[in-house]
């Protein structure tokens, strides 16, 4: 910034946190309109097939039921797969809720009961009768064949191409290692439940758990024809969103159609177990090959993916991202399959991609360490690049070198005694490991637009559609303003989550910070020379003034002359992605201590030091608890998180937090986040590069390759659970 700072890069706590503690913040569910009707979803029970008929004779009679829809009798909507095609959405056609008779997975909504309360629609929605026509299903990876997906979305890099003959130099190479490691299907479970409240009229106003106001918004419009009708999404406040909000969700069409059908407001809010049906973390078998020579530098890099997708769309995550671009190498070669399943489609999940990819690149760098008798961060040192080789171009800025110092330094690593079950401490084993992090870094592809205007009581007020899905947006577009306007954050006013708010992206890919924020510097910055050139045309208030012509009182008197004017700026922030000069990533390195009980296989991970490298921190605050929060979300797919299906049946077996396991407070204990001081004046004019998703990346692989080396046993499927360890 060109100015002194005084609270960007600071620990400020959440402006919004007042809110939050004081049940003041608002989140989908809890819109009370008069006449609200509640909306209960009927799920298929098979996983592929038609529907042979469904009898809602029963539901209806129920006390409070005013009607039950299904395919035949729902409202019409547009063809809307091949109309519109959210931002998020990968190649194929999107599923629709009460399209048609088919039945493409288990749990897909076949009906919706729509009732006077909650209770009613819920109890009548087990009187729905279904038959169905059963057809021959598959929800088993192993078990189904590999194809070459369709051209993948905009906005996420190609698989990179092969470089030198790794087949050849891996055959000859004299050190090497070629593994094959699988992971489960991980499902999303933020804390707030997807919901939608619909308020009913000649405008629609459609409070929605959403990661994108803008997409619903026109999603909305097009589905059902709603575009001589305002349509006004709301997100205010999002209860944690990790990319499952990023594309329209099933409920908010749902609850959209029930509200146009009957012309009422609706309420659906899915109850858990239904969450398990709306998308999940695809699950992939990976097969990694690396060879090295004697000192240890690699010769060749094979890196295979085969993940889960669905039967109607090519989702795919991104997991060679750092294939080829993490170490110095030579000869690479990376091949990404699909395979279908009679599954919802496989959807974004923090850090897509590269936390499944780079559980199995770093767990095989580990390998190959213990092969060579190397330590495994001196490995990843004597690898280490400088420039990004696949796409042949340098690093906007890499502080991974800082990180391995500084990390390693706190965990301490040197004190580690290389040969597994070497370290013990009574009954447990004691594990030490490392991994490599890292994440893209770059702003939106889509541009992002904020507006700030001076109110009546001299405040500012800063609008963007974004939302703030828990990480902190409203707290750091709160400091870049009143840094930029001069000001202190007690006079920045911040509306955010609102469709008819200025043009935002969807909020994922960690590029929030860097897009939207860069709009609402801009945006100020604008706003602050347009309020000098009034002030010196009016002449009334003195001219060339530095900080007194942005005061509070000052503004107000200028308001006045203006009779009426409003004093106001946008800004609109794009991002180019093609012709770069460089290749941008956020990087960290995490060391994990795991304890494990020798008798029970209880595998407690004590100690994680996670130093990160994202250039600048706007708040290290917010910034450290994005990086405690994937950690924890590390732990859970290391050990506990798994959407175990049952094939028989092609369901998966889970219900909620007691059957599908993610981490509690028990399950962790010491996280130590240390950033590293990083400057990047590519990513984004504030200098940031994004924090949401590099905290998880590397947790996983860490926590494994501790556990080998407490157990001598690798562990090569994830979650690690006890029965794989005993
Ligand atoms: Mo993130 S997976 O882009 O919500």
């Amino acid at each position: 910034m060109d100015q002194e700072q005084t609270v960007t890069g600071k620990s400020i706590l959440r402006v919004d946190g007042p809110q939050k503690v004081r049940g003041e913040a608002k989140y989908a569910a809890e819109y009370n309109i008069p006449d609200l009707l509640h909306a209960y979803v009927v799920t298929a029970s098979i996983a592929k097939g038609r529907i042979l008929s469904i009898d809602l004779a029963a539901a209806r009679r129920f006390p409070g039921v005013v009607e039950v829809l299904s395919h035949k009798n729902r409202p019409w909507f547009w063809p809307v797969s091949f109309l519109y095609k959210d931002a998020a959405g990968p190649p194929g056609k999107p599923f629709v809720p009460l399209d048609d008779d088919r039945v493409y997975f288990s749990g897909q909504p076949v009906a919706l009961v729509i009732a006077e309360n909650y209770e009613a629609a819920r109890d009548a929605a087990a009187l729905v009768k279904v038959t169905y026509k059963a057809e021959q299903h598959t929800t088993d990876l192993a078990a189904s064949t590999a194809f070459k997906p369709r051209k993948r979305r905009i906005g996420v890099a190609p698989v990179p191409h092969p470089t030198g003959d790794a087949d050849l130099a891996f055959a000859v190479a004299p050190l090497k290692i070629e593994s094959t490691y699988t992971t489960s299907p991980e499902n999303h479970h933020p804390m707030e439940l997807f919901a939608t409240t619909v308020k009913w009229g000649k405008i629609v106003t459609v409070y929605d758990k959403t990661q994108s106001p803008k997409s619903v918004e026109l999603f909305l419009k097009v589905a059902f024809r709603l575009i001589g009708r305002k349509v006004r999404v709301v997100s205010t406040y999002v209860g944690g969103a990790f990319g499952l909000g990023l594309r329209p969700q099933q409920s908010v069409f749902l609850a959209v159609m029930a509200a146009k059908a009957l012309e009422r407001s609706v309420r659906l809010v899915l109850p858990r177990d239904h969450m398990f049906a709306l998308g999940y973390r695809a699950n992939a078998v990976q097969t990694v090959s690396l060879a090295a020579d004697e000192q240890g530098r690699l010769q060749a890099v094979r890196h295979r993916a085969v993940a889960a997708t669905s039967q109607f769309e090519d989702a795919q995550d991104p997991m060679l991202l750092f294939s080829a671009s993490l170490y110095r190498c030579n000869n690479i070669k990376l091949t990404y399959e699909l395979a279908k399943l009679d599954t919802v489609s496989p959807c974004d999940m923090r850090a897509p991609g590269a936390a499944t990819g780079m559980f199995a690149l770093e767990s095989a760098m580990d390998e190959l360490a213990y092969v060579l008798d190397m330590d495994p961060l001196a490995l990843r040192l004597t690898n280490y690049t400088e420039r990004d080789q696949s796409e042949n171009r340098p690093f906007s800025s890499k502080a991974l070198r800082e990180c391995y110092a500084l990390g390693s330094e706190r965990f301490g690593w040197h004190k580690r005694s290389r040969a597994p079950r070497s370290m013990r401490e009574d009954k447990e084993l004691i594990g030490w490991g490392m991994a490599t992090g890292a994440w893209e870094a770059a702003m939106s592809p889509a541009p992002a637009r904020a507006k700030v205007m001076v109110r009546s009581d001299g405040k500012f007020e800063v609008t963007s559609s974004i939302t703030d899905i828990g990480t902190g947006t409203y707290t750091i577009l709160s400091q870049i303003a009143a840094d930029t306007l001069e000001t202190t954050m007690d006079r920045v006013v911040i509306r955010l989550g609102d469709s008819a708010l200025p043009f935002n992206p969807i909020q994922g890919g960690s590029w929030t910070a860097a897009t939207s924020g860069a709009a609402v510097q801009s945006a100020c910055r604008k706003l602050k020379s347009t309020i000098r050139s009034r002030a010196k045309h009016t002449g009334v208030l003195g001219r060339g003034q530095g900080a007194e012509l942005l005061s509070a009182s000052a503004l107000i008197d200028l308001l006045k002359l203006q009779r009426g004017r409003k004093l106001s700026a946008t800004a609109t922030m794009f991002s180019f992605p093609f012709g770069k000069k460089f290749s941008s990533a956020t990087h960290a390195a995490v060391f994990a201590e795991v304890r494990v009980d020798e008798e029970l296989s209880v595998v407690r991970v004590t100690r994680i030091v996670c130093a990160v490298a994202a250039g600048r921190i706007l708040n290290p605050n917010t910034a450290r608890s994005q990086i405690i929060g994937a950690t924890v979300m590390g732990i859970g797919k290391a050990l506990h998180e798994d959407a175990a299906y049952d094939h028989n049946l092609g369901r998966c077996m889970a219900h909620g937090f007691a059957d599908y396991h993610i981490p509690t407070n028990a399950d962790v204990y010491d996280i130590d986040v240390v950033f590293v001081d990083e400057t990047d004046a590519e990513v984004s004019p504030l200098g940031v590069k994004g924090v949401g998703e590099i905290g998880v990346v590397a947790v996983a692989p860490a926590i494994a390759n501790a556990i080998f080396h407490a157990t001598g046993e690798r562990m090569r499927h994830l979650p690690i659970t006890i029965d794989r360890l005993a």
